[in-house]
């Protein structure tokens, strides 16, 4: 399978490159918008659209593959097993709230791992015309051109994205905004796009020093962790161990030094909450 992996990259860039138009053209109409359980966890007919003909045209070329979709997992109710087959993993829109506002931060990204292995990851946004792309060992790419991550060594001289929406969760109220807290006090900012596959991109490319986030799936990770690796970051477990790419809990960053500082961080919020308690 590894010596096909030049063909499956074209196939897979072509038809990403197809389902940006799809996004292009639906960004300004009305949508037929569905809540996926809780308020904002959203749905449009342009997801579906999208990742049914991802997996049609990918099938057909490789009908011996596996998908693991977003969308077919929520109308199935489960998520697939992750096995050693060729398996693409697919967000056809991630940030799909973004696309219903227009906030232009909105991407298809999709991932092919071989071996449990991510091989190829895209992330694209058509909106502002940024296409990000690696395979494993041939470094990483925004429209063709190789990106770093930043080489800040010291987490309170850095920009730090986070997500807060957990906090609608009563369960997770207090520990978000503690960690939210922990952050404001030690880095120079936070920062909170609303795409978790995009804001792993922002890593790659060196305008964020790292990310957390918790509460998502393989889906909205599986392409971005590769970038980042390949750009010389690294994406870790909230602990600090290695991250379960089906249950991910993310501290994705620059590189090893601030992962360890944001899990520290992260640990102390925690321990603060813990004794308040
Ligand atoms: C969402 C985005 C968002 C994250 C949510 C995800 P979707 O993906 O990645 O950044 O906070 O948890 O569900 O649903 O728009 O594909």
């Amino acid at each position: 399978e590894l010596n096909n992996l030049d063909e499956y990259y074209r196939i897979a860039e072509e038809l990403t490159l197809y389902a940006g138009k799809i996004i292009e053209d639906g960004i300004n109409t009305r949508k037929n918008i569905k809540s996926k359980g809780i308020d904002w966890d959203l749905v449009t007919e342009y997801d579906r659209k999208i990742e049914d003909k991802l997996i049609k045209q990918l099938s057909i070329q490789f009908p011996s593959h596996k998908f693991i979709g977003e969308e077919t997992a929520a109308k199935e109710g489960c998520l697939p097993q992750l096995t050693n087959d060729p398996t693409w993993i697919i967000d056809p829109i991630d940030g799909t709230t973004n696309f219903v506002h227009r906030f232009p931060h909105t991407c298809i990204s999709l991932a092919l791992l071989v071996n449990k292995k991510v091989e190829i990851g895209i992330i694209y946004n058509p909106l502002m015309r940024q296409f990000f792309s690696a395979r494993r060992h041939c470094g990483a790419f925004l429209n063709g051109k190789p990106i770093k991550t930043s080489d800040m060594k010291d987490i309170s001289q850095s920009l730090v994205a986070m997500e807060p929406w957990l906090a609608k969760d009563p369960q997770y109220l207090a520990s978000v905004y503690s960690r939210m807290h922990a952050l404001v006090q030690g880095t120079h900012g936070i920062r909170s796009l609303g795409t978790a596959a995009l804001t792993l991109c922002y890593v790659a490319m060196g305008a964020v020093e790292a990310y957390h986030i918790e509460g998502i799936d393989a889906w909205d990770v599986a392409a971005g962790k590769l970038i980042i690796e390949e750009a010389g970051g690294v994406v870790i477990d909230t602990d600090g161990g290695e991250l379960d790419l089906m249950t991910p809990r993310v501290i994705a960053a620059c590189n090893q030094q601030i992962a360890q500082q944001l899990v520290d961080l992260i640990k102390k919020a925690d321990c603060e909450i813990l004794n308040k308690n």
